[in-house]
């Protein structure tokens, strides 16, 4: 149920203060306590689902920054957005905001994971996002492709490969219109050999 063991540890901590104080100063003062709890270390979400109660909880981490444990079963994609210095300037921001808007406008916030990535090394194909498990790299994404990606591949599982550099086959090949209109640039090893990073 819960991502952590420091998670589950702060949990019961809470539930036995609560109940301590409950019982020594009746259920006003435990639910006193709990909302300065939650306004001091951040916020409890409830997510009831018909076999599991899901908990996702927020809390701030030692060095003060807010965290987040997602109890991640039942996903069925991680989609990547890229959001490196390259895709940024070209709307990534607005293409990662439009994705998460479209997959709760679906419901599809139990089955889609999002991850806001640093360059993933296809700069020229920005903006770029990838989707798993199928290993497809969606190039020059805006919001409003993105949003046809959500629901095509996403909702109702077909993958828009006219967008599409690569799909995984055991390795990752071009598509056909990545053969045809995505810029081929250089193997990771020649980079190596000229000390490029990334
Ligand atoms: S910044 Fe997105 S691929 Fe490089």
């Amino acid at each position: 149920m819960f991502g952590s063991d420091g998670c589950l540890r702060d949990y019961r901590q809470t539930c036995g203060r609560m109940t301590a104080l409950g019982a020594l100063f009746g259920p006003f003062a435990a639910f006193v306590y709990i909302f300065l709890h939650l306004c001091c270390r951040g916020a409890f979400s409830f997510v009831e689902k018909p076999s599991v109660c899901r908990i996702s909880f927020y809390h701030s981490s030692k060095r003060g920054d807010l965290v987040a444990t997602w109890d991640l079963r039942g996903m069925k994609h991680h989609v990547l957005i890229c959001n490196g210095g390259t895709c940024l300037r070209h709307g990534g921001d607005d293409v990662t905001t439009a994705v998460r808007e479209e997959i709760a406008r679906l419901g599809l916030d139990d089955a889609v994971h999002t991850t806001r990535t640093r360059c993933n090394g296809r700069c020229q194909d920005a903006c770029v996002m990838i989707v798993y498990p199928q290993g497809i790299w969606y190039r020059q994404m805006t919001p409003e492709r993105a949003k046809e990606v959500v629901r095509a591949h996403l909702d109702e599982g077909l993958p828009l490969l006219k967008w599409a550099t690569y799909e995984y086959e055991g390795e990752l090949v071009l598509t056909p219109a990545g053969e045809r209109e995505a810029p081929s640039g250089k193997r990771k090893t020649e980079h190596a050999a000229k000390g490029v990073k990334g």
